[in-house]
């Protein structure tokens, strides 16, 4: 395929796929299409458009995300995980992508004294990667947050 030719696929999924960003989000959100778009290029390969996730690849988010948010923990697993914490995006954009998908896959769990992550605490976050122990500490936050009640709907 020529170059030009590419460029004008690459144009009219990016036009067709914008069509399809969610309309809204809280203020607090400053950028939701540039949001969606990180979303769409460094993210949904794993997680997929609407973050039911893929097979042996990444875990649903869809409707649990958020529930990290409630349990002591939580927040720094969400911003030292290595799909977030080696992601190419740069800290402000990160945190704004972070921010954008609590409110767009898992809305019902946001806590209502939810805090946006900053740039800053994205940035100190991500220093400290979570490797090989990234599953089992996923599996004991979630198991936390159910057994705290953090319902599910
Ligand atoms: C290569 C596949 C892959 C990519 C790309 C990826 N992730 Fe993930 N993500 C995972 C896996 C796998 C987990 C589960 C934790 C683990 O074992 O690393 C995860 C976990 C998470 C979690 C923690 C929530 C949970 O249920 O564990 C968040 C938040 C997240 N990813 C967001 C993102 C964002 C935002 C991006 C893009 C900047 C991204 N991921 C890119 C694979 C990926």
């Amino acid at each position: 395929m020529s170059r030009p030719v590419l460029g004008a696929v690459l144009i009219a999924a990016f036009t067709s796929a914008a069509a399809q960003s969610p309309p809204d989000a809280p203020a607090y959100v400053l950028n939701p299409q540039r949001a969606w778009q990180n979303w769409t290029l460094n993210c949904q390969g794993c997680h997929r458009p609407d973050g039911a996730g893929s097979d042996g690849t990444a875990p649903s988010i869809a409707g649990t995300v958020s529930k990290f948010l409630n349990v002591p923990g939580g927040r720094d697993y969400l911003g030292r995980v290595p799909g977030v914490a080696t992601s190419p995006l740069g800290n402000a954009d990160l945190a704004d992508l972070m921010n954008w998908m609590f409110w767009r896959f898992d809305k019902e769990h946001l806590p209502a004294d939810f805090e946006p992550f900053s740039a800053e605490e994205i940035g100190r976050l991500r220093t400290q990667p979570l490797r090989l122990e990234a599953s089992p500490m996923r599996a004991a936050l979630l198991k936390k947050a159910d057994e705290s009640g953090v319902s599910g709907k």
